[in-house]
């Protein structure tokens, strides 16, 4: 038997570094390509020295992408602030960084808020937080998304370092959705897939590329090959 059964690849590009103003043209043009999901970058200029854009642009993004799983990544201050408004406007995943909030209980109220909202519930941790100080949460939540870069900005250098974060979930939970996110492309992608990660956030390496569809077609290929060497070694 094997508890890794139901795990699957699941590319998810990033649209940070695509062309904004077409957000929705450049969203369907990843999906045509291949792509599970989208990987949203909410940043609210306090939590990361950045600003993208917020719940009034997913919902008209919506409407032009009826059907694509929208994964938000909720690089913000104040995540609890949102879930209300981003279900509303049609997201599916909501993930907040574990150091925007103070304390379990905080924690534990934001996953019911986004449960209640209907949304799956992430938690994302930056490079130097420590991989344990999500574990309490885990039984509660869909996904831990385990930076590899400082959030903030895309086209950054991928940090293999954090990999030991993805084994150590992996070790412990064979079943969870783990998330890399942070210069990720056809490089580094063994890595990842190696050490137990299974969504895939990439946003330059696909975005840049001049075929799209095959680096999406060519990391789902080693994550899903690394899945089932590890269902093997079972
Ligand atoms: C960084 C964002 C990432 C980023 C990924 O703060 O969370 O999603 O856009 O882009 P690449 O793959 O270029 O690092
Ligand atoms: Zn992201």
């Amino acid at each position: 038997m094997s508890t890794m059964s139901g795990l699957k690849a699941w590319i998810g590009p990033s649209i940070l570094n695509a062309d904004l103003s077409s957000l929705a043209t450049e969203s369907q043009k990843l999906l045509n390509s291949g792509a599970d999901y989208l990987h949203l970058d909410v940043m609210d200029g306090h939590f990361v020295p950045n600003l993208t854009f917020g719940h009034p642009m997913v919902s008209c993004l919506r409407k032009a992408v009826p059907v694509a799983l929208f994964d938000m990544h909720m690089m913000v201050s104040e995540p609890k602030r949102w879930i209300q408004p981003m279900a509303d406007a049609g997201a599916n995943q909501y993930t907040f960084h574990l150091e925007a909030l103070n304390g379990d209980n905080e924690v534990n109220d934001c996953i019911r808020h986004i449960r209640e909202a209907g949304m799956r519930a992430g938690v994302a941790l930056k490079p130097n937080t420590p991989v344990q100080s999500v574990f309490p949460f885990v039984e509660d939540i869909d996904c831990v998304l385990v930076m590899t870069v400082e959030p903030g900005f895309g086209g950054q250098k991928f940090m293999s370092n954090m990999m030991s974060k993805v084994e150590a979930l992996r070790q412990r939970y064979a079943k969870l959705d783990i998330e890399v996110d942070g210069g990720v492309g056809l490089n580094t992608i063994g890595e990842c897939a190696d050490a137990g990660a299974n969504w895939i956030v990439s946003g330059t390496a696909v975005v840049n590329a001049p075929l799209p569809q095959q680096v999406i077609r060519q990391m789902r290929e080693v994550v899903n090959e690394a899945i089932q060497r590890a269902q093997l070694e079972r």
